[in-house]
């Protein structure tokens, strides 16, 4: 992440493009984003070295405590500036997100775990390996949109494998593709009208 964030140009990355944060002013105000699926945090991080507020939500708590442990390491670091701007919660994000009605946020992210068999031409990385052992399949992903959308939210960003099926086979209004995966972009304002 180190190398990642000292190499720069982080608002022309895709998933900076899915959330808003290329057009982000700093008269816009700090922007906050929801990360709902916690994992390695390397998506929060990302996105907190470009000067955004992260709430990090994760429910399994082994992972939860190597997030708590890695961000403890963090902010006694150079990188304490970044770690301080996230939040991290212990919980099951659907309910939670149903619980916070009020949280203002400008984006929520989604990146569920990929069902092995969306995932088979590549080997998935080491990491992804561990999370999977610790966090299964994530069956009930479609379920997490459904509670991000009727959160008031202005955008919803689900990360999937590039030819994967939409989450809850509900189109996005739009996708950014990469090699490997898509953020697909939804606009609750726009859905709920
Ligand atoms: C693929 S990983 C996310 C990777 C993450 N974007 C990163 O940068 O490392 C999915 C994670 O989301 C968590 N997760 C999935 N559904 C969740 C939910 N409803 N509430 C909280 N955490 C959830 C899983 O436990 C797992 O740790």
């Amino acid at each position: 992440m180190r190398w990642k964030i000292t190499r720069g140009g982080g608002k022309k990355s895709h998933l900076a493009r899915a959330v808003g944060l290329h057009q982000w002013k700093e008269s816009d105000g700090i922007c906050h984003i929801i990360d709902a699926t916690g994992g390695s945090g390397e998506d929060a991080f990302w996105l907190a070295s470009m000067g955004a507020k992260i709430t990090l939500l994760e429910r399994v708590p082994a992972i939860h405590q190597a997030l708590q442990s890695a961000l403890e390491e963090a902010a006694q670091s150079d990188l304490a500036a970044i770690a301080a701007r996230i939040t991290l919660r212990h919980a099951d994000s659907a309910a939670w997100l149903a619980a916070n009605p009020s949280q203002h946020c400008h984006a929520i992210t989604i990146d569920p775990m990929f069902p092995d068999h969306e995932n088979r031409r590549a080997a998935p990385k080491k990491t992804m390996q561990e999370l999977r052992h610790y966090a299964g399949n994530n069956d009930d992903a479609d379920a997490l949109l459904q509670a991000a959308l009727n959160h008031p939210a202005k955008r919803v960003i689900v990360k999937r494998p590039r030819h994967a099926e939409a989450l809850a086979a509900l189109p996005p209004h739009h996708s950014i593709s990469g090699k490997a995966n898509r953020f697909d972009v939804y606009l609750p304002l726009l859905l709920n009208n």
